[in-house]
């Protein structure tokens, strides 16, 4: 093929895609089978790898991913991006809608919409090409994650039809339920960290380095605002259906209320209607149309007057309580879980909900078979909120704490100023054993491939691990052929799992590349209590070997930054337990890392340490996350935004004006990165 046949080849395949795209994810009327669409992608990215010169930044072919951003640039949003006035109540919105006609008496049309409850986005196209996509950040500047963005299928990347040359459009990324829920699957299967709702997830994915992996998260897009100088209509709603031809994604969801009952009826609906929808949505919506009233009414210095969100209350249903259970963790602390009769909230079927601790169970006086008020917020994890006392069976017997582990029977403690009450077993007591091994292949810590809960569990029911010393005892020939069955929830069917082959060789190779982490996270999967992250790199650093911290005492401890009582006493008691002394030295003739790295350490100070910082900005020679991590070396401790808690605001250029304004009411000093440096090197600074 020649580069001129493969130009018209390329060019054909490309508009060929996108409009089965289109058809697919934004039309939802497909023409082709998935199969037949994979082949004409498939060669289009055949063809851009013999013709490099030919691909183009608005190939579809973007949308498999495959870049790598390592850090997102910081760019300046062309209009702010605005909040909304929130309310969860009824008066709430006629009090708007009686300022708004006060006003302008007559002829404000209202359009309804949907609140999606993902993460805010504002895509720029430059005569029909998408030139960026930005998320919010803090109004007035955002993260630049076009790359990702891309691969975002029911945003266009290039439009069609009579686009206007230069404009922005506002909308709402998010996960749809369906592909949340199989996410989760996948991750337990994996035994890894459940995903707490598809809002936290979506915004984590947007952020992520690769975009091969955002793509294949099934994400998807919806546009609520445009703004730009030649729009097409002089009204929202108009200009929202035009947007639909260029090839955007716009909810039929929406509404035209002249009057405040259909803004009512509209808000009912939803209200009643939301877990019928394949997505979660957190409110409803309302806007004044016309954009020469939206000027009119004008903003404050937060949000539009002309729009407000009203919020749905959390959703709450009742059930009854079977039982309570009580699950150990990997510290030992029991958690009360209550078992309900199976309830329908927000869409998903609740038959456990958390009751915390003790003291929540008393205070909620459960009884046995109480009728109880269940919310489902954003979170899987439903909360019991009250009992309907009422309804309460006659003669129920008053339901109280456990006083034994119901794992291994040892009397509980409950430590003097904590909630928990925990099982003090915690050698013996298989929860414990069990999930400090979890907490030591965890990918944060040892990150060790091919091992999960399932896994480890199967390990220690068969007698091969007894602590996480023991995982490098393993051999590919104790692995092979083990295996188990998991029985079903309820009766359903179980699973079965097995060490075949290729899971043990994974195995192998997980625990060899193991032995390179580095100290700091060897040292947080140890699992010492109350040492997180955090701590295990601070203990880490200031000790520079596990032997020096394994013979500090408790004042050497405490003179720490940052290192409190708790802490302090948690380690000391962890070193002196003679068992916990054996299995280090295990790992350390296992060839495991015990002492940090000297490239690791050079650069630190401790120069920076009880300053908070917020970085905002961006800075010639060095990016904004390193020189997060710059302030982190030197003891500083990095938030996003500035309180009267905030030490310095270190201004790059093209900062937003509203940090900078908070920086002045408060009377926070407001540095340049000069003045950052003379920080670090432990030089004093006048404060003026
Ligand atoms: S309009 C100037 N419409 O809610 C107002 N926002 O607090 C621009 N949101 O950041 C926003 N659905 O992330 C608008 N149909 C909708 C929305 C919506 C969700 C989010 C958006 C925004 C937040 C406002």
């Amino acid at each position: 093929m020649t580069t001129e046949e493969a130009r018209h080849r390329i060019q054909d395949l490309s508009q060929q895609i996108e409009a089965h795209n289109r058809r697919y994810y934004v039309d939802a009327n497909p023409i082709i089978s998935d199969y037949d669409f994979d082949m004409l992608l498939e060669e289009l990215i055949r063809l851009e790898k013999e013709f490099p010169e030919l691909l183009k930044p608005d190939s579809p072919s973007q949308r498999v991913g495959g870049a790598i951003t390592k850090v997102f640039e910081t760019v300046t949003h062309r209009y702010p991006m605005r909040s909304l006035a929130n309310t969860y109540s009824k008066e709430e919105v006629e009090a708007f809608d009686e300022r708004i006609r006060k006003q302008i008496p007559d002829g404000v049309t209202y359009i309804c919409e949907l609140k999606y409850d993902g993460v805010a986005v504002s895509l720029t196209y430059e005569n029909g090409l998408l030139t960026l996509g930005a998320t919010r950040g803090d109004g007035n500047q955002g993260d630049d994650i076009t790359t990702n963005l891309k691969t975002v299928r029911s945003i266009p990347i290039r439009l069609q039809g009579d686009f206007p040359a230069h404009f922005d459009i506002r909308g709402e990324v998010f996960m749809p339920r369906d592909a949340f829920e199989k996410l989760n699957e996948s991750k337990e299967a994996a035994g890894e960290e459940l995903l707490a709702n598809p809002r936290n997830t979506t915004a984590g994915t947007l952020k992520m380095q690769d975009s091969s992996v955002v793509a294949a998260r099934k994400l998807d897009c919806y546009l609520y605002a445009l703004m730009g100088d030649d729009l097409p209509f002089a009204n929202h709603y108009d200009n929202m259906m035009k947007a639909q031809d260029w090839g955007f994604k716009v909810p039929g969801y929406i509404a035209r209320c002249n009057t405040l009952d259909e803004v009512f009826d509209f808000m009912a609906k939803w209200e009643k209607d939301r877990a019928t929808l394949p997505f979660d949505i957190d409110g409803v919506v309302i806007k004044v149309n016309d954009y020469a009233l939206q000027e009119e009414l004008g903003y404050t210095a937060k949000s539009p007057r002309w729009a407000i969100a009203y919020k749905f209350k959390a959703q709450q249903e009742t059930a009854r309580l079977l039982s309570v259970s009580y699950q150990v963790g990997r510290t030992g602390a029991v958690t009360p879980v209550a078992n309900l009769s199976p309830v329908l909230i927000a869409g998903t079927t609740v038959k456990r909900a958390s009751v915390h601790n003790a003291a929540q169970m008393e205070k909620l006086d459960l009884h046995e078979g109480d009728l109880l008020k269940v919310e489902k917020g954003g979170d899987i994890i439903p909360k019991i909120v009250g009992v309907v006392e009422e309804e309460r069976p006659p003669g129920a017997r008053k339901v109280y704490f456990i006083h034994e582990c119901p794992e291994c029977k040892t009397p509980l403690v409950q430590p003097e100023g904590e909630a928990a009450h925990y099982c003090p077993n915690a050698s013996g007591c298989p929860p414990q054993i069990v999930g400090r091994m979890v907490h030591f292949i965890a990918r944060k810590a040892m990150d060790i491939e091919g091992l999960g809960e399932e896994t480890i569990e199967l390990l220690f029911e068969k007698g091969l691990i007894r602590n996480y010393g023991d995982l490098y005892d393993l051999t590919y020939d104790r692995l092979l052929g083990l295996e188990k069955t998991i029985p079903g929830e309820d009766g359903g069917k179980g699973k079965k799992i097995s060490i075949r082959e290729k899971t043990a060789e994974n195995i192998m190779a997980g625990l060899e590349a193991s032995k390179n982490i580095p100290f700091e996270r060897v040292l947080f999967a140890l699992g010492i209590r109350f040492v997180g992250e955090t701590v295990a790199a601070k203990l880490a650093f200031h000790f520079g070997n596990i032997d020096a911290l394994a013979h500090a005492d408790f004042e050497e401890l405490v003179s720490i930054h940052e290192i409190g009582e708790a802490i302090a006493n948690s380690v000391v008691a962890f070193f002196a337990e003679e068992k916990n002394q054996r299995i280090i030295e295990h790992l350390q003739s296992k060839g495991l890392q015990f002492s940090v790295n000297e490239e690791a350490l050079e650069g630190r100070s401790d120069n920076l340490n009880g300053s908070t910082f917020v970085v905002s900005g961006v800075f010639e020679g060095i990016d904004r996350d390193d020189l997060k991590k710059l302030i982190a070396k030197n003891g500083g401790k990095v938030v996003s935004s500035v309180s009267s808690k905030t030490s310095y605001l270190v201004a790059g250029d093209n900062m937003g004006p509203a940090k900078k304004e908070k920086a002045m009411e408060l009377g926070v000093p407001v540095i340049d990165i000069g003045t950052l440096n003379q920080l670090i090197r432990g030089e004093e600074i006048s404060k003026t």
